[in-house]
């Protein structure tokens, strides 16, 4: 089953990420109407805790180019970050003299990503209904020290991901997804029991690697979950003292 009912759904089936961009900048008419597509979408207790920083800076994109290992991103009409952001509501509560001790917790921090997250796939969705295509980065978090440093976050703020926007100048095979049945479960998670699907979807994904048009190779989706696994132990190993140096995870009592 793969017919759209409706436009919008059409446009998520044929979702693709692009990482070459044709040499022409956004409008500031685009990117405000990107922010504003991403402040419409859902956010947890309605608390906005999220921010977005353009990066237009040539010297910080430059790092981030390093930092992800992505040079592409420098040929992108526009790059944003999308970050945790617990501070604003920080001010708040210090201005009320309220204690702030939840905005420093895991909930908090969880809340945070998600709406940053559910901000970003709305950029995603925006941006594509404009013709333009993306990329969602969170290579950022290769060195997420360097990355508060560069853009200058405050305390109870964390920097989740990158978004490369621009003009697509291709238009990459879609990547096919799991067969429904090995993600949509009904009452009960489903056990598995069937080996075949798996099989199968590796066969198609095997299939799409060999033929697609760009770095095609002999891939399936199984190996390419072990191979995920190969990155090394040290990999953003300090990912969780950078995110509590930022005032986040703090503990809470049991009462
Ligand atoms: C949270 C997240 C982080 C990602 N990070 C990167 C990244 O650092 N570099 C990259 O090239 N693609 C990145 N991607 C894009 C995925 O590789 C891509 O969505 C996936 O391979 C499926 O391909 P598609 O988007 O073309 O359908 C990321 C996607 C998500 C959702």
């Amino acid at each position: 089953m793969s017919s759209a009912t409706n436009p919008i759904i059409e446009q998520l089936l044929a979702h693709r990420s692009i990482r070459q961009f044709k040499d022409k900048t956004l409008t500031n008419h685009q990117i405000h109407e990107l922010i504003e597509a991403a402040q419409h979408a859902s956010t947890s207790t309605f608390s906005q805790q999220y921010s977005i920083i353009s990066v237009t800076d040539q010297r910080i994109l430059s790092e981030f180019a390093e930092i992800t290992g992505h040079p592409w991103l420098l040929k992108s009409g526009h790059y944003f970050v999308m970050i945790a952001d617990q501070y604003r509501n920080l001010q708040i509560a210090r201005k009320a003299n309220a204690d702030p001790f939840v905005l420093h917790t895991t909930d908090k921090f969880l809340a945070a990503v998600f709406d940053a997250s559910i901000a970003t796939e709305n950029v995603m969705v925006a941006a594509e209904s404009m013709g333009l295509g993306a990329t969602i980065m969170g290579s950022i978090l290769n060195d997420s020290k360097r990355v508060i440093d560069l853009l200058g976050l405050p305390e109870l703020t964390f920097p989740l991901l990158g978004i490369a926007i621009g003009y697509p100048a291709d238009q990459p095979e879609l990547k096919p997804r799991l067969p429904q049945e090995e993600v949509h479960f009904v009452n009960q998670y489903q056990l598995p029991s069937d080996k075949t699907q798996l099989t199968q979807y590796d066969q198609v994904l095997s299939d799409y690697y060999r033929s697609r048009g760009s770095n095609n190779r002999v891939e399936t989706f199984s190996h390419h979950i072990v191979s995920e696994l190969g990155i090394g132990h040290h990999v953003r190993a300090d990912l969780l003292s950078n995110i509590k140096s930022q005032g986040f995870l703090i503990s809470q009592a049991e009462d």
